[in-house]
Parts: structure tokens; sequence; C-alpha cells
């Protein structure tokens, strides 16, 4: 590199990695207030938060999310942990003789230890598997069941970016997971009326907390997707691959992979010219086993009684590996073609499959990003937030005064811009119309010789002359007349 180039590289500036972003105020105040409301709603369902690592190992998403899924191995961000040699050497020398001994002795225990250590982890793409691992780790099967978790944070995923999409977004999900007791196993299947009407409550609160921050023209579908005994769905897959095999020649190069490696991702294409083709596919309701038909029945009629509006969508089968029978998006307006606001389902079997006992599972993750996009199209937004007071002052005597009122009416709860050097009041009076604020408080000698001081409201130039304990008073009245 010349010295020039050397040069310009190092003056370069920095900027987020593609598919990151900086959240901004005022933006980051309608973010707080989205993420407030899910803690109060989700505590009335009587959920409880859980705070999860940001990286897990590789393999955890690999057994529970699939690595040939939409979400699978490509878009994952994965790294090496470092190995601690030392300490492994160090736990060799300790354990004794090597059970592995032979002509290469130490060296291929040695190896044999290194290979097994060798661990990728991964960034989370989501924070079901976490939940599970959580659930597992800390023996929740011995807490009153079910257990309903909830969670807020960013996810990691390699998309290609667009409106909507991002490579570090924000997700708030929730999951309720009760452990199956032995004596209840062989009912497992054929269980109805209970299970479904934990869905529909887990679909009310989405819905309950949808309608406390506002966002228009949500929409419910929902769908059955069976479960994985051979009389349901791989019986269905069965027949929907036949179908699939007779209109491969129309269906574009995704679909026909698919077609092979995951034939029910088909019914997910949004591939315009394979539309009229899909439509006429079998539908997966009409091939559920008894069980899958009367849970899909009930959820119904659940979601009936809850008052909750939802339209069947026989094509939303999801983009993970762990669903079974019911599978529900809430898509939302002013999106594009990013519309699926959240989206979640039943996971019976993924504790199991991920080493923890029977365990049924249903959740869901809102796509916080998207959401907050969809309020601030429909108007939304939080104004950027201005200052209740701006404290004008000059003077030496001003100033200590200026910081004692500062102070207090902190404490009382009003946001306070103190300016760090006296400066004219015109020039203050012009910083604090653009800042937004309500109120200068105009200290100066007279003022603090007094034990007067002048308040001036901005929006119409008045003015008035408080004593300190009035002017506490004054405000708080008319704070809890504009709020
Ligand atoms: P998911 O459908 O992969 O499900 O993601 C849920 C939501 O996250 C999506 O509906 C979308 O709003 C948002 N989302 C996904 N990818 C991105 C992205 N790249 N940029 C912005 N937003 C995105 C899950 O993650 C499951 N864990 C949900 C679940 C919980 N199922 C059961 N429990």
């Amino acid at each position: 590199m010349s010295e020039g180039a050397a040069k310009k590289e190092e003056r370069r500036k920095f900027q987020a990695i593609k598919g990151t972003r900086d959240l901004l105020p005022p933006d980051t105040a309608l973010w707080n207030r989205v993420e407030q409301t899910a803690h109060e709603v989700f505590s009335t369902f009587g959920f409880g938060e859980i705070r999860l690592p940001l990286f897990e190992e590789t393999e955890l998403f690999r057994r529970s999310v699939g690595a040939e899924t939409d979400v699978g191995k490509e878009m994952w961000y994965t790294f090496q942990d470092p190995l601690d040699l030392e300490q492994i050497i160090k736990e060799r020398q300790e354990a004794g003789p090597n059970p592995y001994a032979d002509k290469y002795g130490d060296l291929r225990a040695a190896l044999f230890e290194v290979q097994r250590r060798v661990q990728a982890l991964t960034l989370r793409p989501e924070a079901t598997a976490s939940v599970c691992r959580a659930y597992i780790e800390h023996n929740m099967e011995q807490w009153p069941q079910p257990v309903k978790l909830y969670y807020v944070g960013p996810m990691f995923r390699r998309e290609r970016p667009q409106k909507g999409r991002y490579r570090q977004f924000y997700q708030i999900g929730a999951e309720v997971l009760g452990v199956v007791r032995p004596e209840a196993k062989q009912d497992w299947e054929k269980e109805v009326g209970k299970d479904a009407a934990i869905d529909a409550e887990v679909i009310e609160m989405l819905i309950t907390f949808f309608d406390k921050v506002g966002l228009q023209g949500a929409e419910l579908s929902i769908n059955s997707i069976g479960h994985n005994g051979p009389d349901c769905r791989p019986h269905y897959i069965g027949k929907l691959y036949n179908e699939l095999l007779k209109i491969e020649d129309k269906l574009g190069p995704d679909s026909k992979r698919r077609i092979r490696t995951n034939p029910l991702r088909v019914l997910d294409s949004k591939l315009e010219s394979e539309q009229s083709y899909i439509e006429k596919l079998p539908h997966i309701t009409d091939s559920l086993c008894p069980a899958c038909s009367a849970h899909y029945a009930e959820l119904k009629h659940e979601l009936a009684l809850r008052g909750v509006r939802y339209h069947e969508n026989w094509r939303l089968v999801r983009g993970l590996d762990y669903y079974m029978r019911t599978t529900f998006e809430i898509t939302a307006q002013g999106l594009g073609s990013q519309n699926a606001v959240c989206g979640g389902g039943r996971y019976d079997g993924l504790v199991e499959l991920l080493g923890g006992p029977p365990t049924k599972g249903i959740g869901f993750a809102i796509g916080e990003d998207r959401l907050i996009l969809s309020l601030q199209e429909s108007g939304k937004a939080p104004a950027q937030q201005g200052r209740d007071v701006y404290i004008a002052w000059m003077g030496e005597r001003a100033h200590a005064t200026a910081i004692r009122a500062a102070k207090d009416l902190r404490k009382a709860g009003f946001s306070v811009e103190l300016p760090p050097v006296e400066q004219k009041f015109g020039k203050a009076l012009g910083q604090a119309d653009k800042l937004g604020a309500k109120y200068a408080l105009i200290l100066g000698d007279n003022e603090v010789a007094e034990g007067l001081w002048t308040l001036k409201t901005l929006a119409d130039g008045s003015q008035a002359k408080f004593t300190e304990p009035d002017l506490l008073d004054h405000l708080r009245k008319s704070k809890r007349v504009s709020s």
C-alpha cells in the first residue's frame, strides 16, 4: 500500500456493518415503549422474563432449527472458540494413566481430546432453542408447569438486507413449556382440549399486546401441520411430493430443489408464476390424523371463545424444523414484502430432541424492527422529546442556585437542561427553543436576591414570578393538566 493510500485508510470513517444499524433517539423512545408494553402485558398472563446468552453451541441450532431450513446453516454467524490447550494438558496430567495409550500413546489421546473440545459457536438466529436448552439445564420440569417465559433481544441471521430485514434484528418472544408426566405419556398424542387452550391463550396475549401498542391492520393466519406420526404429516408429504413431481417443470429453481429437500416449503413460495399450480395442491388439513384434526378444531373453538379473529391459511408451514400442529403468523401494514411481524407455533418434542424429558412447547417471536416500522408508518412514532425546563442563568450566585434548581426539578421528575456555562439570556432562550423546551427558568442576580424566579412559557412568551416552592407546585399542576 502506498503511503498516501495508507494515510487515507487510517482516516477512513467507520460504518456499521451491512445489515446492522444504530437505533437513535427519538426512535429509541418508541422501542422502549414497545418493550415496556411487552413486559406489562406478558406479566398479566403470568410470563416471567428470561435473559439468554447471545451465542450457543452450533450443534444446538443444527439439531433444533435444522440446517436445511430457511433459517439454516448458511445464514448463521458461526465461529470457532479458541482452545485452551494449557488447560487440556493440565487436566490430562491430573487424570492419571492414559486409557488410550498404545504405540502413539499420549499423542492420540491428546488429539482425541482436542477434537472433542473444538467447539463451534453460533450467534443465535432465534431463541426458542436456547429457551429449551435453559429449561433442561435448570431442571425447569421441577417448577410448577407449564413454565411461561419471554425474552427481548437481538438475533443474528446472514440474510440479504432490505426494508424490514436485517442481519442483526430484534425479537420479542414468548414460550410455554410443560413437561409430560410419565403417567400422561401414553395419552400424549390423544390429549386434545387443554393443549389447544394454551395455543389460543398465547395468541390472545399476542393480540392484546398488538392492540395495546396500537398496531394497525394486523391479520392473524393459522394452520395445523400435524405431527410426525406415519398417519399424519409424513403421509401428507408423500402425497404432496407425488403431486409436486407432476408440476416440477412449471416450478422455479428454488421450489424444484425443495421438492427433494423440504417439499412443505414449496407451499411458502411467493413466486408469481408458480401460484396457480401451488393453489391446486392438496391441503394438509385434509390429511391430518384424528388427534391433530381434533386439536386444530379445538384451537379454532378456543380462539372464538376469546373473540380472536383469524383466517386459515393452509399454506402456512413456517421455516423451522421443530414445528408440529399449530402454526401461526401475523402480518401488518406498511412493511412491503417483509410483512410478517410475528411467527410462532407448537413444538412438542423439541426439548426431548435436545436431551430433556418429553415436553410440550408453544411460542412465538415478534420481529420488533418490523413492528416499529409499521407503527412509524401509521404515525405512531413519538416526536422528538423536548425538555420540560431550560435553565437560563447568568452570574456566579445564579450558577449555584441553577444547580440546586436543576437537582430539585429532576428529583420531581422533570427533564431539565442546565447549560454548563453562562449565556446571554437572548442566546439561552434561542437554545431553549431549539431543544423544544416548554419553559425557560430565568435566574439572574436579581432573581436570586429577591428569591423570586422568573418562568417563561415558550409557546406564548408569557412570564410569571414564583418562589421556589410555588414554582415546583405550578410545574407539577401544569404537567398533570397536559398529561
Ligand atoms: P421466525 O418466523 O423465524 O420465528 O421469526 C419471527 C419473526 O422475526 C418474523 O416474523 C419476523 O418478524 C422477524 N424476523 C425474522 N428474521 C428477520 C430479519 N432478518 N430481520 C428482521 N426481522 C426478522 C422464530 O424465530 C421462532 N423462534 C418463533 C417461535 C418462538 N416459534 C415458537 N416459539
